[in-house]
């Protein structure tokens, strides 16, 4: 009797469980906890956060401001190498896997909190439902390009925030398959991206909630927003020391500040492996080093900014959506409409193309097409998750 009450109620409610862990996917989660709280249908959202962000700028700030519920789990792995931190994610996701036995593994991006979550669900047939599916660098280095990779070709869903992402599922062999979905046929969508949901959510409410504009004088003088924490840039002295004094040339070349909210990794890096000489050139005013921002204090100083100087993925989108231009210090990026539509450069950690940039992005008068979807994304992505939930594989 109470088995078959049990499967009514499966039929009736959908439950999720959902991976968060690095600062970005805490930002994509609020969007889906959002959708799933004005949802027609009875959605039980399980949050568990790996605790790979741990410092309260990194993690805390932005469950409070965005408003997500409390994590119900926390596994507090904190920091490690890449073999240690996965395999403790692994070991306590399949654990919470077996007791909640969810319809969906909902797991965002390319860290290692979504690697961790991937393998668990897929090893024990819990359906993977992977947002921000199918972007890729081409770059195996990048420690997320495997964690893409390998995510996407054991989901059972794959939602890709772009049309490009999309594609290279497609070049991967990916089909555009008819449901019932199942691991042996994944679902593909191009959907838009819960980054831009959220930021034309907040966008609004950010000046009022924060004071960010006023402490840093954010609208009486101009400024270029920087971030660095990639470890290709902060594990290797020349590069992190070339990016710092780069950045604080332009900013005396141009009569501009550089403001730069900084990672803890970054942090730490700095206090190495800076030369005297650097240490000097960013000590002026023009250079302003700050804490991790929290996610409405990035807002404010996205939408100030003159320029956005990024290794980040998320913070050049974000620059997109705010029609700021932006330079990117990497190799290469997996937003490639940002720089095929003349809004952003690929300078990687050399000083003489991001000089170069920097003039021209700041002479040309750009355009910024829309990308990245209509501001719905979560909500597609829930119905999808609805509309497919009966069909997701039996769990043992
Ligand atoms: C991770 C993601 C990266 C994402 C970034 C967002 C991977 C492989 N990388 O990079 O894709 O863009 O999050 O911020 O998952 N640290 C602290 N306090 C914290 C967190 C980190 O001090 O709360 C320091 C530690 O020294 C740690 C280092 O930062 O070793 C790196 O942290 P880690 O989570 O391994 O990678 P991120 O660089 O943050």
């Amino acid at each position: 009797m109470l088995s078959k009450i049990a499967f009514f109620l499966h039929l009736q409610q959908m439950k999720l469980v959902t991976i968060i862990g690095a600062r970005p996917q805490i930002i994509k989660a609020a969007a889906l906890s959002r959708a799933v709280r004005n949802f027609s249908h009875p959605v039980r959202e399980v949050i568990v956060h790996t605790g790979q962000h741990y410092d309260p700028n990194m993690s805390d700030i932005f469950i409070q401001e965005l408003g997500i519920p409390v994590p119900d789990y926390n596994l507090n792995v904190g920091s490690g190498s890449h073999g240690k931190q996965t395999a403790a994610m692994l070991s306590g996701i399949e654990e919470i896997l077996f007791t909640e036995k969810p319809d969906w593994l909902v797991v965002y991006g390319d860290t290692n909190s979504t690697l961790a979550a991937a393998i668990a669900g897929s090893k024990i047939h819990v359906p993977v439902a992977h947002i921000e599916a199918g972007l890729r660098s081409y770059n195996k280095q990048m420690p997320e390009e495997i964690n893409r990779i390998l995510c996407d070709h054991v989901s059972t869903l794959l939602f890709s925030p772009t049309l490009a992402g999309f594609e290279n599922l497609k070049k991967e062999g990916f089909k555009i398959n008819d449901a019932p979905f199942s691991f042996d046929n994944p679902g593909i969508f191009h959907c838009g991206d819960l980054m831009y949901d959220n930021s034309l959510y907040f966008a609004e409410q950010a000046a009022s909630h924060s004071d960010i504009s006023e402490k840093l004088q954010l609208t009486t003088s101009k400024y270029i927003l920087a971030t660095i924490h990639r470890n290709n840039n902060t594990d290797d002295p020349q590069r992190l020391n070339a990016l710092l004094e780069t950045l604080s040339d332009l900013a005396v070349q141009n009569n501009l500040r550089v403001i730069l909210p900084l990672h803890p990794r970054t942090r730490k890096m700095m206090d190495q492996f800076l030369s005297i000489s650097v240490q000097e050139k960013i000590k002026g005013n023009h250079f302003v080093i700050i804490d991790p921002a929290s996610f409405f204090e990035m807002i404010v100083l996205e939408q100030n900014a003159e320029m956005v100087i990024t290794d980040s993925g998320g913070v050049q989108k974000e620059a997109y959506y705010f029609k700021k231009p932006c330079i990117i210090l990497r190799p290469e990026t997996e937003w490639v409409e940002l720089v095929e539509n003349g809004c952003a450069k690929v300078c990687d950690a050399d000083p003489i193309k991001i000089k170069s940039a920097f003039t021209e992005l700041i002479q040309n008068k750009l355009e910024y097409p829309p990308v990245f979807g209509d501001g719905n994304a979560a909500e597609f992505i829930l119905e999808k998750l609805w509309e497919h939930k009966s069909n997701s594989e039996t769990r043992s």
